[in-house]
């Protein structure tokens, strides 16, 4: 009987995200895809990969779409494609998840961070143009949380310094800036596909995106041991592909990754709305021409951290990405920089909570997280 009630009080909690419900809707899909994938007995660079390469560039707007193993390989290949290797810097917002710092550092460059813009949580065009230097080799953009950083004044910078974008678009496949997809803002484009990401494997995988059929070709060397054709190595590289399991998974729910969106979207319209008349809180801003797709509904909350154990102790799911800024982890120590040398990323990661966001939430579960906060600053 105990257990019963027990059970019914964990039904009625509200979980950051639900991967269970996504896998109970399409999980036949899957499973017919998988068993072909094993039935074939392909499992590297095969036809499901090169099909999910074209599907995923179609999506974003540009020509090629080159799979790897992970969103933080695709970073680490796409920054080698650029031309960046040990000794350069790498201009990148410190607030933002690890891997987009340590792609840099793993090529043995330099990270030299620029500030966010405190409206969007990213990279601060102004930020940008005062750190560039003569070993700048690139600019490596973030689109938190699945809105894109403000891509027009970043190009201008960029051009007028000869250096070419990246962008770290592990968070965002799907969104648009000024009528265009991420992926297709900069010189070459990164996403993971990270199971909790919008469009997630069943373990690790990644894309790099480009219209550089230049770009294209480096990286199908880079990705497979260097090798411009067999046992072929024409420069040091990596083993990192995409194999057909993941490849064929994620063909799957490509093709509900619209239908998603847009119920994220819908989701966080309706935090918006109900938590308009708490001013403790600030729900996400979307500036004009940007169309977001909510990887995460992240607020800024007065009192952040009081309000995550009161979401907790009532079992509804809050995270907090990312507590740490890049320049005050311990990798980075030695780059000298102190609380304060980044005030906007700081004040961010001791602000922000993300709320329970994901396709099959339900009205009444965004309507008790928001009571519930309501409740909180009421009392
Ligand atoms: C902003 C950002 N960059 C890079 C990555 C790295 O991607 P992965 O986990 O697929 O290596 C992630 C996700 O984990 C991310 O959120």
């Amino acid at each position: 009987m105990s257990s019963t009630r027990h059970f019914m009080t964990e039904l009625q909690a509200v979980p950051q995200m639900d991967l269970a419900a996504q896998y109970a809707a399409i999980g036949a899909e899957i499973r017919e895809a998988v068993a072909n994938v094993l039935a074939s007995q392909q499992f590297v660079l095969g036809k499901e990969g090169a099909a999910l390469e074209r599907e995923v560039a179609e999506l974003c707007g540009v020509q090629h779409g080159i799979g790897v193993a992970s969103g933080t390989d695709a970073l680490i290949l796409a920054l080698r494609a650029v031309g960046v290797s040990a000794g350069d810097e790498v201009i990148l917002p410190p607030f933002t998840f690890v891997a987009t710092g340590s792609a840099v550092s793993a090529l043995g460059a330099k990270p030299v961070f620029a500030d966010i813009d405190p409206q969007t949580f990213n990279i601060h065009p102004d930020e940008i143009a005062k750190r560039i230097s003569s070993r700048t080799r690139a600019i490596l953009v973030v689109h938190l949380y699945g809105l894109a950083a403000d891509m027009d004044p970043i190009r201008s910078v960029a051009q007028r310094a000869g250096i070419p974008v990246v962008e770290d678009n592990a968070q965002a496949i799907g969104a648009a800036y000024k009528g265009k997809p991420t992926g297709a803002l900069g010189d070459v484009a990164c996403i993971s596909f990270y199971p909790t990401k919008n469009l997630g494997a069943y373990g690790d995988a990644g894309m790099i995106v480009t219209n550089s059929a230049e770009m294209d070709t480096r990286l199908r060397t880079l990705r497979n041991h260097g090798q411009a054709s067999r046992y072929n190595s024409v420069e040091p590289g990596w083993n990192s592909r995409l194999d057909e399991l993941q490849a064929t998974i994620l063909g799957v729910k490509l093709r509900y990754l619209r239908d998603w969106e847009n119920a994220r979207r819908a989701h966080a319209a309706e935090y918006s709305k109900l938590l308009a008349p708490v001013s403790a809180v600030k729900p996400p801003h979307i500036p004009a021409g940007y169309q977001h797709v909510f990887h995460q509904y992240t607020i800024r909350a007065q009192r952040r951290d009081e309000l995550q154990k009161f979401l907790s102790d009532r079992k509804i799911g809050n995270a907090v990405y990312y507590p740490i800024p890049l320049h005050l982890q311990p990798i980075y120590a030695t780059l000298g920089h102190q609380r304060g040398s980044f005030p906007e990323s700081e004040r961010a990661a001791n602000e922000v909570v993300s709320l329970p966001l994901f396709p099959e939430l339900k009205s009444e579960q965004i309507a008790r997280v928001c009571a519930a906060i309501a409740e909180f600053y009421r009392g």
